[in-house]
């Protein structure tokens, strides 16, 4: 007959008690302070062992009672267990891996009852130092309760850091004490904690979604063994991971999840909100945690802190005005009276934006956010027109770059890098047997053309899109200017997707045909083969100017993406993530003209912290599948668009190209596009979005991104549609409507073939 109980048990004495009638050889031990055990005395009976004031001994006699095959639960308090039995522990139960379950009681920010000496803040530190030990650190005590079976049945010892802290979200992997739990979604930054403190973390992701930054919430229970995907995971999809603990910096949480990720070799930003080197006075826990700084929105605070996120002003949302944007205009008044034609580049020129409204001057970007100089903040869907393929401020890319600047940033000799990013692009670029660097997408485009008529001993040059600045191509435009007429009549046009034009454009003094595989049409079935054919009859070397499809449409670009062969292929754009480099990449036989009968040499060829940048970007670009992203997204946006015209059956604007890089175009037989354009440009930055047309994804670009512009585009697009029906939409723009960039010349266009 069992002893009247003297307390009501608790949830955990009752997991216990269920436990102990199914298993026999489980005992449960505790001290002269029995922590959590009040009430299982009188149920256990002689299965109940307190060793009284004699602490050392509880270590010795649960080590002796395993080793007959026994299971003890040994309860006393956690800095007892940790810091005073610790020779014990390790020697008598870890080293002999004995299935000791070791209870600690108010452990971290929970020793509120006690002195100094009570705070076991350095509890996981010197717990998982010990051979075999397993560290748990449940939640609350639901958590605790479910591991308890799973706990029973592993041999391993295991120290448990005990809670009985009611619930305060659902489980999704009860009884799985080995498995971090995502408690909570988000892609901007991931919150790694455990006990009391996810309650926090979660208060902190309400006051960080406040401000547009989406945080995931990660329950780590085990800290050892750690659950390593979830904290990879965590480390390739977020910005920034912040651990946070009630316990000592050192040893803890950040110093398992820093030693992981330099374990795997994945960079990653980690910021530790811990206890430095430093014991907390005791107090009650609520005024012990807003002292030490771990209340929710503190950790909000700090987080936004590190992420340098200006709170209030002018955000990503429905703002009832347009952005102030005096700062820009009063740099832009600076600029006309010095910089001819205002921009370096066109793209980005007030020109291609509607001036009076749009910003002019960007400061800084995250992710897939961008600042301008007056502090407004947006949506980025340009990405500095192509070249961001991970995002603003990538913390791999960027930790690479620093560590390179450390060392030197362009040298007198070659630098290694030359060699390590060449290799990286024959591993990942078909076809790409001999490699060259330079810094820009002209540059390339412009040393494939001279390479090509070097091989071939031809001159002329047939194209069909932009492929930069140099004689060779813009002189087949309106922009032509200071080009000599001779290079204008080496160059002819065909259009994309039309074999018949390439046919009537190639001949037998064609040195080379140089496209882009695709820019908003996908190739024609057979169109691109058709191409390759025509150049092989021709003996004419094809280009592709890979500065968009490559690395983004595959990370082997077009020709892994549509299985075409190239003789050469220039990239640019997304390699680096924003740093200067373009790489020139094909067959050794017509690249070994470089070796000496070809000129192309430049004083920043091998600069370093662009090859340091590609070096970080390309294996990244694989290891977050990056090409896969930004598809899925595109298609997203792409079906998004489709559905929301469909629905108000407006039939004259469509979102056009490959997924990762769509556009929007408008039919001119039913609206003038550039009225278009400036209109739902104005709209969207009205709405904290930066917009020229194009939709250039980045892996930054959340899934939320995409929905906050679906529902941009809800609103804007019957809105035009209204002052196109109207009339009234020239009316509508606040500010000077967009320019066109150029057009080409029409007397380049398909030239008449030379010979029968
Ligand atoms: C397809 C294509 N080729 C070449 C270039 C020229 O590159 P860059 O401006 O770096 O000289 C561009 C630039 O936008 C481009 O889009």
């Amino acid at each position: 007959m069992a002893a009247p109980l003297t307390a009501p048990m608790t949830a955990y004495e009752q997991a216990l008690a269920g436990l102990a009638a199914e298993d026999p050889d489980l005992v449960v031990m505790t001290a002269e302070n029995r922590a959590a055990i009040r009430a299982l005395p009188g149920v256990l009976g002689p299965r109940f062992i307190d060793v009284g004031v004699a602490e050392q001994t509880l270590i010795g006699m649960a080590a002796g009672l395993a080793l007959r095959g026994r299971k003890p639960f040994v309860h006393a308090l956690a800095a007892f267990l940790t810091m005073r039995a610790y020779e014990f522990i390790r020697t008598d139960i870890g080293i002999g891996r004995l299935p000791v379950k070791l209870i600690g009681g108010v452990p971290g920010f929970l020793s509120d009852a006690n002195g100094p000496t009570h705070q076991a803040i350095e509890d996981i530190a010197i717990m998982r130092g010990i051979p075999g030990m397993k560290v748990f650190c449940p939640a609350d005590e639901a958590d605790l309760v479910a591991a308890l079976p799973a706990l029973l049945a592993d041999p391993a010892p295991c120290y448990v850091r005990y809670t009985a802290a009611p619930a305060a979200f659902a489980h999704p992997l009860p009884g799985q004490p080995h498995r971090i739990e995502t408690i909570a979604d988000g892609d901007d930054v991931a919150i790694l904690t455990f006990g009391l403190l996810v309650g926090e973390a979660l208060e902190a992701r309400a006051r960080l979604a406040a401000e547009g930054v989406t945080a995931r919430v990660l329950s780590v229970r085990m800290p050892k063994p750690l659950d390593e995907a979830a904290v990879l995971a965590a480390a390739a999809d977020t910005q920034l991971i912040v651990t946070v603990e009630d316990h000592l910096q050192t040893g803890g949480l950040y110093a398992i999840v820093c030693e992981l990720l330099v374990r795997s070799g994945v960079r990653a930003s980690v910021m530790p909100i811990a206890l430095a080197e430093r014991w907390f006075k005791p107090m009650l826990l609520p005024e012990l945690l807003t002292r030490e700084g771990f209340r929710g929105p503190q950790i909000a605070a700090r987080i936004l802190e590190r992420l340098d996120h200006p709170i209030g002003g002018n955000r990503v949302a429905a703002n009832a005005a347009d952005p102030v944007i005096a700062r820009s205009k009063s740099l832009w008044a600076r600029a006309r009276q010095l910089i001819p034609g205002g921009t370096q580049t066109l793209a980005k020129g007030p020109g291609q934006h509607v001036q009076g409204v749009a910003p002019i001057y960007l400061a800084r970007g995250r992710g897939a956010r961008v600042w301008d100089v007056d502090g407004n903040e947006y949506l980025d869907m340009t990405m500095a027109v192509g070249p961001l393929s991970l995002g603003y401020a990538d913390p791999v890319v960027d930790e690479a770059i620093r560590t390179q600047l450390a060392d030197g940033i362009t040298f007198s000799l070659m630098h290694p890098l030359e060699v390590e990013v060449a290799e990286l692009v024959r591993a990942a670029v078909p076809n790409a047997e001999r490699v060259r660097f330079s810094k820009t997408g002209a540059d390339v485009t412009s040393a494939a053309i001279r390479v090509a008529r070097a091989h071939t001993g031809r001159d002329r040059v047939v194209c069909c899109g932009y492929h930069g600045w140099h004689d060779w191509y813009i002189a087949t435009t309106d922009r032509g200017a200071g080009i000599p007429a001779a290079t204008r009549e080496l160059v002819s046009t065909f259009d994309y997707n039309d074999l018949d034009s390439v046919r009537d454009a190639v001949d037998v003094d064609t040195a080379c045909l140089i496209l882009e595989p695709m820019v908003v049409e996908p190739p024609r079935p057979g169109f691109l083969e058709g191409v390759r054919q025509i150049c092989d009859a021709h003996g004419v070397l094809l280009v592709f100017d890979e500065m968009w499809t490559g690395f983004r449409i595959a990370l082997g670009g077009a020709q892994a993406h549509f299985g075409v062969r190239a003789d050469l292929a220039c990239f640019s754009k997304a390699i680096a993530n924003g740093m200067p480099l373009s790489v020139l990449a094909g067959r050794a036989d017509v690249m070994q003209r470089l070796e000496r009968d070809v000129f192309f040499y430049t004083t920043f060829g091998g600069e370093a912290l662009s090859l340091a940048a590609a070096a970080a970007t390309i294996p990244e670009l694989g290891r977050r599948n990056v090409p896969e992203v930004l598809a899925t997204r595109g298609r997203a946006l792409r079906q998004g668009y489709a559905q929301l015209c469909a629905e108000r059956g407006i039939d004259w604007t469509r979102c056009a190209g490959m997924d990762a890089r769509t556009l929007v175009v408008f039919d001119a037989a039913a609206v003038d596009p550039l009225l278009a354009k400036s209109y739902v440009q104005q709209e969207l930055i009205r709405r904290g979005v930066l917009w020229s047309g194009f939709h250039n994804l980045s892996w930054a670009h959340r899934d939320a991104d995409i929905a906050y512009l679906l529902g941009c585009y809800r609103e804007i697009v019957p809105a035009l549609a209204d002052h196109v029906a109207a009339g009234t939409l020239a009316g509508a723009l606040r500010g000077r409507p967009v320019e066109p960039v150029f057009r080409r010349l029409p007397n380049v266009h398909q030239r008449p073939r030379s010979t029968p």
